[in-house]
C-alpha cells in the first residue's frame, strides 16, 4: 500500500463511528499539575501506572479508535515490559505520539504564543514510527485577548509551523493531527470566538494548502466555539453546536475525513453533550469526533487518587466517560445516561 493509501486508512479507522480519541499525551510539567490535583508524586512508575489504567481498560476499545502518547510514555509499558504501544495495537487501538515540544513566547508579542518542535523532527518521526506509532499530533496555542489579540502574526507563525508539521508527517506516512487550540479562559464572547475560529482555520488552511498536505490524510482538532469561561452570557449546549458547525463548514474542506475537538477545560458532561448535540445536527461534510484529554480523564484520576486498590475503579469511569463518548459520535447521548452508570 502506497503511503498516501495508508495515511487515508488511518485517518478514516481514527474517526470510526463510535470511536474516537484519547489524549494521554500530558507533558512532564501537565501531569505534575494533575497528579498535584489528587495529591500524589509525578514519578515516573506513577505516570506508567496511571497510563497502565487508561491503555488497559477492559472494554474500552469499542470507543477509543487510538491514544495519544507523550515520549516518555511511548517508550514505557506494561511491568513485564511489553511496550504500551503494542499493548494498544494488540487491542485494536492506534497508537499516536505528540511531536510538538510546546510553545513559548513569540518574538515581539509577549502576550502570545509559538509551538516549537519543527528542528530535527523528520528523524523524531522515523524513530517514533518503528516504535508503532501510526499518527501524531502538534498543537498550536492562540489566546483571545481584547480586541488586538490574536495578531495576524500571531496566526500566520502557527499556520506555518502546523503546516510544516502536518507535511513531514505525511511524508513518513504518519496521519498528522492538526490542532489549533483557540482557548476557552477569559471572558470573550461566543461571537468573538466565532470569528478568531474562523480567521486561525482560514490560515491553517491556507498554509497546508500551500505546503501541499493531502487533506484526506489528516484530522482536525479545533476548539469547540463557546463564551469565554468568565464571559457573562452563557449560552446552551444546542447554540454552541450550531455556531461550531457553522465555523467548520465555513473554513474546513469535505476532503477531511474528521474533526476531533479537544475539551479544553470544558466540564466531562459539557464536552460529552455537546459533541452529541452537533452529531444531531448531521449528517455533515466530515465525521465530529472527540480527542479529549480532561474530560476523558478526570474521573479516572479521581476514581484513583494513586492507590493500587483503586485501579480497577479509575478503570471503570475511564470506560464510563468513553462510552458516553462513543455514544455522543452518533447523536445518541441523553445527560440521564450518567446516573444510570
Ligand atoms: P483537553 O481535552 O484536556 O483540552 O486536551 C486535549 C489536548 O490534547 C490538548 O492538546
Amino acid at each position: 500500500m502506497s503511503y498516501s493509501e495508508q495515511l487515508r486508512q488511518t485517518a478514516r479507522e481514527l474517526v470510526a463511528p463510535g470511536r474516537g480519541i484519547l489524549a494521554a499525551d500530558e507533558s512532564s510539567g501537565t501531569i505534575k499539575k494533575r497528579f498535584d490535583s489528587i495529591n500524589i508524586e509525578s514519578t515516573e512508575e506513577n505516570r506508567r501506572a496511571y497510563r497502565e489504567l487508561l491503555f488497559t481498560a477492559p472494554g474500552a476499545e469499542a470507543y477509543i479508535s487510538g491514544v495519544i502518547m507523550y515520549d516518555e510514555t511511548i517508550r514505557q509499558g506494561l511491568t513485564d515490559g511489553t511496550p504500551f504501544a503494542e499493548v494498544l495495537a494488540k487491542r485494536g487501538v492506534i497508537p499516536g505520539i505528540k511531536v510538538d515540544k510546546g510553545a513559548v513566547q513569540l518574538a515581539f508579542s509577549p502576550e502570545e504564543k509559538a509551538t516549537e518542535g519543527l528542528d530535527g523532527l523528520r528523524a523524531r518521526l522515523v524513530e517514533y514510527r518503528e516504535m508503532g506509532a501510526r499518527f501524531t499530533k502538534w498543537r498550536a496555542v492562540i489566546d483571545i485577548i481584547g480586541d488586538t489579540i490574536p495578531s495576524t502574526y500571531c496566526l500566520d507563525v502557527n499556520a506555518h509551523a502546523l503546516a510544516r508539521y502536518a507535511a513531514l508527517c505525511q511524508e513518513e506516512g504518519l496521519v498528522p493531527i492538526v490542532e489549533p487550540e483557540v482557548l476557552m479562559d477569559r471572558d470573550h464572547t461566543i461571537e468573538r470566538c466565532y470569528s478568531v475560529t474562523i480567521e486561525t482555520l482560514e490560515q491553517v488552511f491556507d498554509a497546508l494548502h500551500a505546503q501541499r498536505v493531502e487533506l484526506e490524510g489528516m484530522l482536525l482538532k479545533p476548539n469547540m466555539i463557546v463564551p469565554g469561561k468568565n464571559c457573562p452570557t452563557q449560552v446552551d449546549h444546542r447554540t454552541i453546536a450550531e455556531q461550531t458547525i457553522s465555523a467548520l463548514r465555513r473554513t474546513v474542506p469535505a476532503a477531511v475525513p474528521g474533526i476531533v475537538f479537544l475539551s479544553g477545560g470544558m466540564s466531562d458532561e459539557d464536552a460529552t453533550a455537546r459533541l452529541s448535540e452537533m452529531n444531531k445536527l448531521g449528517p455533515h461534510p466530515w465525521e465530529l469526533s472527540f480527542s479529549y484529554g480532561r474530560a476523558l480523564q478526570a474521573a479516572a484520576l479521581n476514581a484513583w487518587k494513586g492507590d493500587p486498590s483503586n485501579f480497577e475503579a479509575g478503570q471503570n469511569a475511564f470506560f464510563h466517560r468513553a462510552k458516553m463518548n462513543g455514544l455522543a459520535r452518533s447523536g445518541g447521548y441523553d445527560e440521564s445516561m450518567e446516573s444510570a452508570a
